[in-house]
């Protein structure tokens, strides 16, 4: 099989979520890493470009000279990487798109619902592939508790309860550091601050295991330091098609919380917990009996989690190689095998859907809205 050809927007030096593409792209040697426009300073773009090994020629300085380099390539770029700030999503990754090239899109996907609908569309018309990086479930023991549900075996989820709160906004005295004070400011961050960053990560992980969607949802927002505009606390109760009830928390001021991602999943014969401090394991009690511990890469694994698992039992692997299983989803995707699993622009539009959702029913004393796109009611 030959190496597909990898570039990436955004990511450059210093940056939070760069080292986890450059990794997951690489760790397998499906893609190849050639062309890049890294950084908002295009001379440090193209230096930082260089120093991982980008020809010159592709080093480039901003992302509308990528599209023109590479658009007139035989060797254009197979799949491009939109790890940029969040308002610049929507209008990198549909010039990609319209310009035919896969995309991959970091989360949230776009700013505003229409957008989101914007890119479902242009993706379907396009022809090409634009996954969206919910990288935690790409973990194998997630895609282990999937098939579990699907597979029945604990029966009809009755209650789903996942958090997804850390503490590393919560020293009121950092509260002005220009790189937390953003992610609070309507300006930079949009209409949400914690739901839209961390808590649309647990809601489309409760969407995925379950295999349902979220139709409606109640949230009461909180900024906890006042000189905030944005939430920097969040409690979300929602329903799936369905019928699971769900609640969600989560927040940046849970001082003593790291990654503090979680999820439990009662059905009616049994409850699943997993969490991203410890994902190799997945906890399994059937109704009535011991609680067990799933390891990756034991026997009798469902394939879906089977087939992402690396290294042998009780060999650590963490985020790196979660976000590795979306490149090898999308390798597959880009050669014709679509995987099922593969986030699409459908979840990144249904995460925005949830977004605005809560923040309407925030102002409005968490009353009960539909939370689906419209183009999906
Ligand atoms: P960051 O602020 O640490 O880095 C952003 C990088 O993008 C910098 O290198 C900057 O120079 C570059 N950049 C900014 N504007 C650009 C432009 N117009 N063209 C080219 N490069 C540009 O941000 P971070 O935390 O890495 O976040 C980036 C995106 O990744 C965000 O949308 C964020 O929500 C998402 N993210 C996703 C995570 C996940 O688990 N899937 C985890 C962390 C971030």
């Amino acid at each position: 099989m030959s190496k597909l050809n990898w570039g990436m927007i955004g990511g450059g030096e210093g940056s939070q979520i760069g080292p986890a593409h450059r990794l997951g792209a690489q760790a397998d040697g499906r893609f190849s890493f050639v062309a890049g426009a890294l950084d908002h300073r295009p001379e440090e773009g193209r230096a930082y470009a260089a120093r991982l090994g980008i020809a010159a020629d592709r080093a480039y300085g901003d992302w509308t000279e990528m599209l023109t380099g590479e658009k007139g390539r035989d060797d254009r770029v197979d799949l491009v990487t939109v790890a940029t700030p969040n308002a610049t999503h929507f209008e990198i990754a549909k010039a990609f798109l319209e310009n035919g090239f896969n995309v991959l899109c970091e989360k949230p996907m776009t700013m505003t619902v229409e957008e989101g609908e914007e890119i479902v569309r242009v993706a379907q018309k396009s022809g090409k592939i634009c996954a969206v990086n919910y990288c935690y479930s790409a973990y194998p023991m997630v895609r282990q508790a999937r098939a579990m549900v699907r597979a029945g075996e604990i029966g009809k989820v009755r209650l789903v309860v996942t958090n997804f709160s850390h503490g590393h906004h919560g020293d009121a005295t950092d509260a002005d550091n220009p790189r937390v004070r953003w992610r609070y400011d309507p300006k930079m961050a949009g209409v949400s601050g914690q739901f839209a960053d961390c808590g649309i990560h647990a809601l489309h992980m409760a969407s995925f295991i379950c295999d349902d969607e979220v139709t409606k949802l109640s949230a009461d927002f909180a900024s906890t330091i006042p000189s905030r505009e944005l939430e920097d606390d969040a409690m979300v109760n929602f329903r799936m098609a369905g019928g699971t009830v769900g609640r969600l928390w989560t927040s940046s001021v849970a001082i003593g919380r790291q990654h503090g991602f979680d999820i439990q999943i009662f059905g009616e014969t049994g409850g699943l917990r997993w969490a991203s401090e410890q994902p190799n394991q997945l906890i399994y009690t059937p109704v009535g009996g011991r609680t067990q511990i799933i390891e990756k890469g034991e026997g009798g694994l469902h394939e879906d989690a089977q087939r992402l698992s690396r290294v042998s039992i009780a060999h650590p692997e963490g985020f790196p190689l979660a976000v590795a299983n979306i490149y090898c989803d999308l390798a597959d995707a880009i050669a014709g095998e679509i995987r099922d699993g593969l986030p699409g622009a459908e979840a990144g539009v249904r995460s925005m859907a949830a977004v605005h959702c809560a923040v309407a029913s925030a102002k409005d004393n968490g009353a009960w809205m539909d939370a689906r796109p419209p183009m999906f009611r």
